[in-house]
């Protein structure tokens, strides 16, 4: 049987191609580091999954003992909620995106991004509405032996 979630994911493909990010337009073709999608608490309470680019994908995926993303690893969480009457319904994308050195002391040169279903771009670490996306480093600064990275709970790795 399918899961909810490869029924799904051709239609978040779609909803988040975006001129706001361009992981937007690529991330379905990375690697999935999450063997289903599991609910996050940290990010609105909805079911999210989590991607690697090529560049990023074997940093990530030695979890815990990784200490530094490659300049140009980008991470992409696609969400999707379900309702009490079982119905699905499509969340934002969460980026995170590994830019050059010096880019940005403040978030360890990470940029964050929020793309809306339907393609919007809901904020980007100095870019639009920047300020909205501060929540997320106050967040992972937390992680900070793991390049700012929390991974998934271990039941949910590949
Ligand atoms: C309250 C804490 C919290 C906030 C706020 C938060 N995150 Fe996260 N984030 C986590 C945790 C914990 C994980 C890993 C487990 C999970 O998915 O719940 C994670 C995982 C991620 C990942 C996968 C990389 C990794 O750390 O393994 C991305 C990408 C991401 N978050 C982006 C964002 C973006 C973008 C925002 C803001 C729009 C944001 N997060 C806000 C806690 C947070």
């Amino acid at each position: 049987m399918k899961s909810l979630y490869d029924c799904l994911k051709p239609g978040l493909t779609k909803a988040y191609k975006s001129n706001g990010h361009w992981a937007a337009n690529k991330w379905a073709n990375w690697e999935r580091f999450s063997k289903v999608g599991y609910r996050s608490d940290t990010h609105g309470g909805r079911f999210v999954q989590n991607y690697s680019n090529k560049i990023g994908a074997k940093a990530y995926g030695k979890y815990d003992a990784t200490k530094k993303m490659p300049v140009g690893s980008t991470l992409a969480k696609p969400s999707f909620t379900v309702g009490a009457d079982g119905r699905a319904a499509m969340g934002p994308l969460f980026i995170m995106e590994k830019m050059t050195r010096g880019w940005n002391k403040a978030t360890s040169d990470w940029r964050y991004a929020m793309i809306m279903p339907g393609g919007k771009l809901f904020g980007m670490t100095k870019g639009k509405n920047s300020a909205g996306m501060k929540f997320c480093q106050d967040c992972h600064e937390g992680a900070e032996d793991n390049d700012l990275m929390f991974f998934m709970p271990e039941e949910y790795r590949r």
